[in-house]
């Protein structure tokens, strides 16, 4: 479990996160939701381990993990830009992390991800001959083939098209489900989070405005902000959301 109490964090005189409590369950998918400039990133970063907390507690199965540097936390991120290495196949890409590590031991790992990718047709291409969602999918199991305790993903789905998305999305619900592996992802769209996550962080202006799920922010939103920004942003969407988890405005 990854608990986080009471953390804050200022670049000079600017809170850019304030006062943040949450409590994430193993195997958990969360969605870390709100507009441009609220502190997703900042989040993510801070439970990475890539940028140190101002103040409070980082605690992963009850300890404390906050001075603990990034490599040591065995959590593991998915790039928004991919990052993937140009000169390489995508094969070369997925088990280039495994080199120093014996790879007998990998082999169904690895398997089994590429089936669940649904990479095998896309193995021996290099990283200019895949598509974006062929990219992502490589990008993702390069990321969980190192088995990460937890993984981290930056608007994983911004760069895709819409029928992509929906693809990509089921295969990161999939993969977390069947690893049980804790997932935390940013994202600015309350469609993706909504539809992606068991629960959805709510963040307004470096402030926990509500975490919950799906349906506790849908039909329970805490605040003006959470509602208004939730139906702002979902404007035409709101129609097929409103299907999938029951509808409190006769939309
Ligand atoms: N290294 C830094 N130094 C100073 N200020 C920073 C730094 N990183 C982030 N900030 C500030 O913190 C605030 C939150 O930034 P963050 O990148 O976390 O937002 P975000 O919610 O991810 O936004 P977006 O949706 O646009 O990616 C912004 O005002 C940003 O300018
Ligand atoms: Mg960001």
């Amino acid at each position: 479990m990854l608990q986080l109490r009471n953390i804050s964090k200022s670049y000079n005189d600017n809170n850019v996160l304030r006062d943040i409590n949450l409590s994430i369950e193993k195997g958990e998918i969360v969605s870390l939701l709100g507009p441009s400039g609220c502190g997703k990133t900042t989040l993510l970063n801070v439970i990475l381990g890539l940028t140190e907390v101002t103040q409070g507690q980082i605690l992963y199965n009850n300890r404390e993990i906050q001075r603990k540097p990034m490599q040591k936390r065995n959590f593991n991120i998915v790039f928004q830009d991919f990052c993937l290495f140009p000169h390489l196949s995508a094969y070369e890409n997925i088990v280039y992390g495994l080199k120093n590590i014996k790879k007998r031991i990998h082999d169904k790992r690895v398997t089994d991800l590429i089936e669940l990718l649904a990479l095998r047709p896309h193995l021996n291409k290099k990283v200019h001959e895949l598509s974006g969602g062929q990219k992502q999918r490589v990008s993702i199991a390069r990321t969980i083939v190192m088995e990460p305790e937890i993984l981290l993903m930056d608007e994983p789905l911004s760069a895709l098209d819409s029928v992509i998305k929906e693809s990509i999305k089921d295969m990161i619900q999939r993969i977390s489900k069947t690893l049980s592996l804790t997932t935390i992802i940013v994202t600015h769209d309350p469609e993706e989070a909504l539809t992606m996550a068991d629960k959805v962080v709510v963040i307004e202006n470096g402030e926990v405005a509500q975490f919950g799920t799906p349906n506790d922010i849908l039909n329970h939103p805490k605040s003006e902000f959470v509602e208004r920004f939730i139906l702002k942003q979902l404007k035409i969407k709101r129609d097929h959301i409103y299907r999938l988890f029951g509808d409190r405005h006769g939309a």
